[in-house]
């Protein structure tokens, strides 16, 4: 029995195509994806790629897709990657993996996104999800304290009792807002703080969503910003 969210990673392969550029997200989800690709890739297909993690770098290596990074192109012809939270914008909240960083700039970097969701993703509301704010090391209380002024619930990521550190070696602040009305403007403002490098509300990043529910599969299309 195949799991949604291998489903919807199997729809989001059939797009990749001889010659691209691809952008290999993070998480379980996109795991069944770069297996699929790397699979495709020992049957003969050509893309190269570059992965949003060092976990996806060592998965991406391992199943032999050939990698490059921005030293080699400017833009990715296509990137696969999952989401927390998923609105009927297209909007999304991401970094439960705490990939956030690499994963934005990924996405901006891409000419197409498209985000594969099992169907419990899918919600009305941004904002039961916490949202990951990855912020360097010095001065984290203070950004926590900030974050709490705006209103939020932080929570400072742990990871065996210590402070979770990410590929870029900062730390993640999981702020809960409950309901997250104005998405675009509060993007802005977090990204304002100093000490905050990127958070995970990814506003007209998705160009198409394909969401795996039950045995259907929904496409979601929109132009990215
Ligand atoms: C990593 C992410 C992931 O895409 C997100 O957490 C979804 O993960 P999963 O597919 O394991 O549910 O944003 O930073």
């Amino acid at each position: 029995m195949i799991s949604e969210k291998q489903r919807a990673a199997e729809a989001a392969v059939e797009y990749v195509k001889d010659g691209m550029i691809v952008g290999l997200g993070t998480g379980s989800t996109t795991e069944f994806a770069v297996r699929k690709l790397g699979e495709m890739v020992r049957d003969g297909l050509a893309i190269r790629g570059i992965p949003t993690s060092d976990v996806t770098k060592k998965l991406a290596e391992d199943e032999g897709i050939p990698l490059i990074d921005f030293s080699e192109t400017m833009y990715i012809d296509l990137t696969i990657d999952g989401a927390d939270e998923i609105d009927a914008d297209l909007n999304m909240i991401k970094g439960g993996g705490a990939a956030l960083l690499r994963e934005k700039i990924v996405a901006s970097a891409s000419r197409a996104e498209i985000i594969i969701v099992s169907g419990q993703k899918y919600v009305k509301q941004l904002g039961g999800f916490p949202l990951p704010v990855e912020v360097i090391p010095f001065g984290w209380q203070v950004i926590f304290n900030e974050l709490e002024t705006l209103g939020g619930s932080p929570d400072l990521r742990l990871k065996q009792g210590q402070p979770l550190l990410t590929d870029q070696g900062n730390f993640i602040i999981d702020c809960r807002f409950r309901q997250i009305i104005a998405a675009t403007q509060l993007e802005q403002r977090l990204n304002m703080i100093p000490g905050v490098v990127e958070n995970g509300l990814f506003i007209g990043l998705c160009s198409r969503m394909i969401l795996a529910d039950g045995e259907k599969i929904v496409v979601r299309e929109r132009k990215k910003r």
